[in-house]
């Protein structure tokens, strides 16, 4: 997949892995990986106005409304660095943001090339959850078992400090998982009979999940991986 640019989207329940699968599809292809859930947390941070509707939801463990959230992904979309593709992390969760990315699919004249769903069982769902830790600075994922910095708290890539993120609690995971099954599992029917939905068994180490990522989309990959 190169030349014209690709454009997948990361789809699963919380923890599976997006986040971490989308950053080395970035490097891999050269294009953003574009969190919403990444998005979102600058902007609490920030205390934008958007930051602050969406901490409520966020919090909660609750899906950002809607309007809220296609607003955000357009406005990205439209910068000038997805010109060669976008590896959208965490949109669409809701039928309504997933005809709202074909619309905006459309209106740039080209498709979605593949949604890539990420399937971990529900046991090293939690492991992976309780587990990480997140750089306060850049948001890369950390796991304090299976991924862990180099200095302990500290990140790699910019030595910002790794926190907990205030989601991971049990009880917001809880409704995160529910939020999932009610509102997004659904659009793995939408894509598949769309001809674009990729299934990728999760359970297993970084490298390897990455390895069936390229399969999938038909890249090279290395033995063993
Ligand atoms: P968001 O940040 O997108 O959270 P999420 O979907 O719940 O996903 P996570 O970030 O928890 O997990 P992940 O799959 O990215 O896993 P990761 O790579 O970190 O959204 C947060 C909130 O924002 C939502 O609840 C909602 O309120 C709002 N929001 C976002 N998008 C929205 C939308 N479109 N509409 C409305 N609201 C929206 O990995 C997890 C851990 O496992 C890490 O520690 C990692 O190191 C480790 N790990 C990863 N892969 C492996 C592996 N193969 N083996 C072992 N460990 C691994
Ligand atoms: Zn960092």
């Amino acid at each position: 997949m190169t030349g014209r640019g690709v454009r997948l989207v990361l789809l699963g329940p919380p923890g599976v892995g997006k986040g971490t699968q989308g950053r080395l599809l970035s490097a891999l292809y050269g294009i953003p990986q574009i969190g919403t859930g990444d998005i979102f947390r600058t902007a609490v941070k920030e205390r934008t106005p958007m930051g602050v509707v969406a901490k409520t939801y966020m919090d909660a463990g609750k899906l950002v409304p809607d309007d809220v959230t296609i607003g955000l992904v357009e406005e990205r979309l439209a910068a000038a660095d997805t010109a060669n593709g976008f590896i959208l992390d965490g949109f669409p969760r809701t039928a309504q943001q997933a005809t709202a990315l074909d619309a905006m699919m459309h209106r740039r004249g080209v498709p979605l090339d593949a949604v890539i769903e990420i399937v971990v069982d529900p046991a090293e769902v939690v492991r992976r959850l309780t587990g990480r830790r997140l750089c306060a600075v850049c948001q890369t994922p950390y796991h304090v078992e299976s991924a862990p910095s180099r200095l302990p708290g500290v990140c790699d890539k910019c030595g910002g400090p790794l926190i907990l993120r205030p989601d991971d609690d049990e009880a917001t995971v809880v409704t995160r998982v529910a939020e999932y099954q009610r509102k997004t599992a659904p659009l793995t029917d939408y894509y598949r009979a769309a001809g674009l939905l990729r299934v990728v068994d999760g359970n297993a180490d970084v490298e390897t999940v990455f390895g069936r990522i390229r399969a999938a989309l038909g890249e090279p990959v290395r033995p063993g991986a």
